[in-house]
Parts: C-alpha cells; sequence; structure tokens
C-alpha cells in the first residue's frame, strides 16, 4: 500500500464517523433513523446517509433490509421515531411528502408508480401540478431524457411496457424539478437490455445536475455506475464507500454481492 494513502480509501467503511467526515456540505443526510411501521417494532436501527450536490448514490441490501423504508423515511412516507433528516440544512424529518416536493425532493416508489388509465402526457400532468405553469418546459426537459415518452405521449400509461413505465415514472417525479431525485428500484422486474437502459437513464439524470439516491437489487451494476454507496442490512448501515470501494471489499462480496449479483 502507498504511505501516502490513509488505509480507508482502500476499503469500505464500516466506521459511523469515518463516513460522517465526509458529510460536510451535503444536500441531504440522514443522521441516526429510528423508523417504522408498527408500534414497537423498529425496521430501521439508526441508519445514516448523506448525498452531496451531483452525486449519484446507490444503497443495496439484502430484501427486507430496510431500503425502501429508508427512501420512505426520507420521504415523509413512514414515522421516523428518532434521528433526524436535513435537506441544505432544514430540518425535514417527518415533514409530509408534498412540503418535500416544494423543497425540490422527488420520489419515484418501487411499485404502482404511474396511473395506468392515464396517458403518458397526464401522468406527466399530475407530476406537474405542483408547478403551474412549467409544464412545457419541464416537459420538454423529460422529453430530452425520455424521447420513447414523448413519441407516444397518448398511450395509456397501463399499455406501456415494463421498461417504459419506469420512464414514465421516473419523468413525472421530474416534472416538478426536484433537485433530489429518490429512486426506488428503478430496475426491478426489467428485462437485462432494459435494466441497461434504466441505469443509463438514471446516470442521465445526474448528469442533467440531479442529485441521485437510488436503492438497487441490481447490486454490481449500481456500484459501477454511483460515486458511492451504501449497504444496509437490519436496518443498519453495513458498508459504505466508492461504488469501486464497495465492489472490491471482499467482505461486501462474500456477504452481498455473491447472490444479490445473480438477482
Ligand atoms: N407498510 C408496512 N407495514 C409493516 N411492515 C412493513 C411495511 N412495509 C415494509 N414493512 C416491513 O419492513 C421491513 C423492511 O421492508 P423494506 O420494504 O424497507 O425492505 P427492502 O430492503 O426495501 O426490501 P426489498 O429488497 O424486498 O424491496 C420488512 O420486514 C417489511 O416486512
Ligand atoms: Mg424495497
Amino acid at each position: 500500500m502507498n504511505a501516502e494513502e490513509p488505509a480507508e480509501s482502500k476499503a469500505a467503511i464500516t466506521d459511523r464517523s469515518a463516513h460522517l467526515a465526509g458529510a460536510e456540505d451535503a444536500v441531504l443526510r440522514c443522521d441516526e433513523l429510528i423508523a417504522g411501521y408498527l408500534p414497537g417494532v423498529n425496521i430501521l436501527n439508526g441508519s445514516d446517509l448523506y448525498v452531496k450536490q451531483a452525486e449519484l448514490i446507490g444503497i443495496i441490501g439484502p430484501n427486507g433490509a430496510g431500503k425502501s423504508t429508508l427512501l420512505k423515511a426520507m420521504f415523509g412516507l413512514v414515522n421516523i421515531r428518532s434521528g433526524k433528516v436535513l435537506l441544505k440544512g432544514e430540518d425535514i424529518t417527518n415533514m409530509k411528502a408534498h412540503s418535500l416536493v416544494s423543497r425540490g425532493v422527488g420520489y419515484v416508489p418501487q411499485t404502482n408508480n404511474v396511473f395506468p388509465s392515464l396517458t403518458i402526457e397526464e401522468n406527466l400532468e399530475m407530476g406537474a401540478f405542483q408547478v403551474p405553469g412549467k409544464f412545457k418546459e419541464r416537459f420538454e426537459f423529460v422529453a430530452e431524457l425520455f424521447p420513447a415518452l414523448a413519441e407516444r405521449r397518448k398511450q395509456r400509461a397501463g399499455s406501456l411496457s415494463g421498461g417504459e413505465r419506469q420512464m414514465v415514472a421516473m419523468a413525472r417525479a421530474l416534472m416538478t424539478e426536484p433537485s433530489v431525485l429518490l429512486l426506488d428500484e428503478p430496475s426491478a422486474g426489467l428485462s437485462p437490455k432494459l435494466q441497461d437502459l434504466v441505469f443509463i437513464q438514471a446516470q442521465q439524470i445526474n448528469k442533467a445536475g440531479v442529485t441521485v439516491i437510488m436503492v438497487e437489487q441490481n447490486a454490481r451494476r449500481c456500484l459501477q455506475i454511483c460515486h458511492r454507496g451504501y449497504v444496509l442490512d437490519q436496518g443498519r448501515n453495513a458498508y459504505t464507500g466508492t461504488g469501486q470501494q464497495l465492489a472490491n471489499d471482499p467482505k461486501v462480496i462474500q456477504l452481498y454481492l455473491g447472490t444479490l449479483a445473480k438477482a
């Protein structure tokens, strides 16, 4: 090892203070979140996370680890029992989703994320209702990212393929001009080719200036594209680091990438 390089630059981080050393000037951060759905049952058991301006970060981990719950906690959809969520320094813990949207947070849920009986265009109009007068401008922005949607704007979302629906869901969340976008398993249920497209689109969204937090089951692919990643296990941070550090860490590979990679 090069003597000038700190040891943590080579391996994933497991230590809380080492992780938080990078959290200064984070756009969004979660500190020691404890949250759950049912009384007395905690799903998040002290999760920490931060994302900096223009970063794309990934959250991976086994089924039931609490990945979706962590996104829902950030978006005011599950009760945070203790800990804090800060957006650009403002305490947004347990703030309702509509207030978060007006502060620049967008969210694409894991399932049921389009209105199937509405057309693509109507779905996007629903997305834009909180930014009246901006539909045309925002439509042009998403049409550049997803040209196929613009061409088929009059088609009902329910008649689209899984990959196309995922595009509608992401496009709808982008209509409110979010500065931070939360994506829950955008590649789930898609063919390998469409999964690849979704990862490319997430990168394009990020390159267009949107900070992205992405939960993914396709862990290896996610770690390839994210700037930093988190492995969540039983509602706690197990490992964190750059995508490359996590993808090359023997423990992460042994515990989380072997089977997840095949998912
Ligand atoms: N609405 C709910 N009410 C009660 N328990 C819930 C609810 N949603 C999730 N849970 C429980 O919370 C735990 C974590 O679920 P969560 O959906 O956050 O996991 P996940 O990491 O996203 O899993 P997956 O990879 O399967 O999407 C699970 O034990 C789940 O049963
Ligand atoms: Mg989930």
